[in-house]
C-alpha cells in the first residue's frame, strides 16, 4: 500500500472522461487499496482515480471515519453508474481534495440508485442518500471530468479556478527557489 500524490486543479487529467475498467484484477485491487490509504491520509471522505492521475472509473468513499482518520465504512467501487436519481434536490456545502480550501454549496439529487462492481468484481446495486449519496455523486462526477465548481455559476467557478491557478504558480516558484 502507498499514499499517492493528489492532483490539484487546474490539471487536464481532472477534465478527462475516465475509462471503464474491463476486469477487476490485482492491479485494480492495489489501486483501490492505495486510493483508500491516500484518502485517509488526506482526511478526505472520497477519492476518484483521476485525482491520483489514473484515468479509470474507480472510486473509494468512507463518510463514517472518525476525525482521527480511523476507518468507518469503506466502499471501493469500480465502474460506478447512477441508474436512478430522485426529483428532490438537496444543497450541501462541498469541498474537494483537488480544490484545496474551497467550499461551496452544490445542489444534487437527494437520493440516487447506483450499480457498481465491488473489489472482487461482484455486481452490486445500492440506493443512497444523505452525505453518502452526495459524496458518491461527487466522485462519479470526477470520472466524467466534472468538478464540483462546474455546478456553480461561471463567475464563481472562474474566481475559484483563478485563485487555485495562482496558488499553484506560487507553490511551483517556492519549490524552485527553495
Ligand atoms: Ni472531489
Amino acid at each position: 500500500m502507498a499514499v499517492l500524490p493528489i492532483v490539484t486543479a487546474p490539471d487536464p487529467v481532472l477534465k478527462k472522461k475516465a475509462e471503464q475498467v474491463p476486469e477487476v484484477n490485482d492491479d485494480i485491487k492495489a489501486l483501490l487499496s492505495d486510493m483508500a490509504e491516500t484518502m485517509y491520509a488526506a482526511k478526505g471522505i472520497g477519492l476518484a482515480a483521476p485525482q491520483v492521475g489514473v484515468s479509470l472509473r474507480v472510486i473509494v468513499v468512507d463518510v463514517d471515519q472518525d476525525d482521527r482518520g480511523a476507518e468507518g465504512k469503506l466502499y471501493k467501487m469500480v465502474n460506478p453508474e447512477i441508474i436512478w436519481s430522485s426529483d428532490e434536490i438537496k444543497s450541501y456545502q462541498e469541498g474537494c481534495l483537488s480544490l484545496p480550501d474551497q467550499y461551496e454549496d452544490v445542489e444534487r439529487p437527494a437520493e440516487v440508485t447506483l450499480k457498481y462492481l465491488d473489489e472482487t468484481g461482484k455486481k452490486e446495486e445500492m440506493k443512497v442518500s444523505g452525505l453518502l449519496g452526495i459524496c458518491i455523486q461527487h466522485e462519479i462526477d470526477h470520472l466524467n471530468g466534472t468538478l464540483f465548481v462546474d455546478h456553480l455559476g461561471s463567475v464563481k467557478r472562474r474566481m475559484i479556478l483563478e485563485k487555485l491557478k495562482k496558488e499553484k504558480k506560487k507553490l511551483a516558484r517556492q519549490k524552485k527557489d527553495g
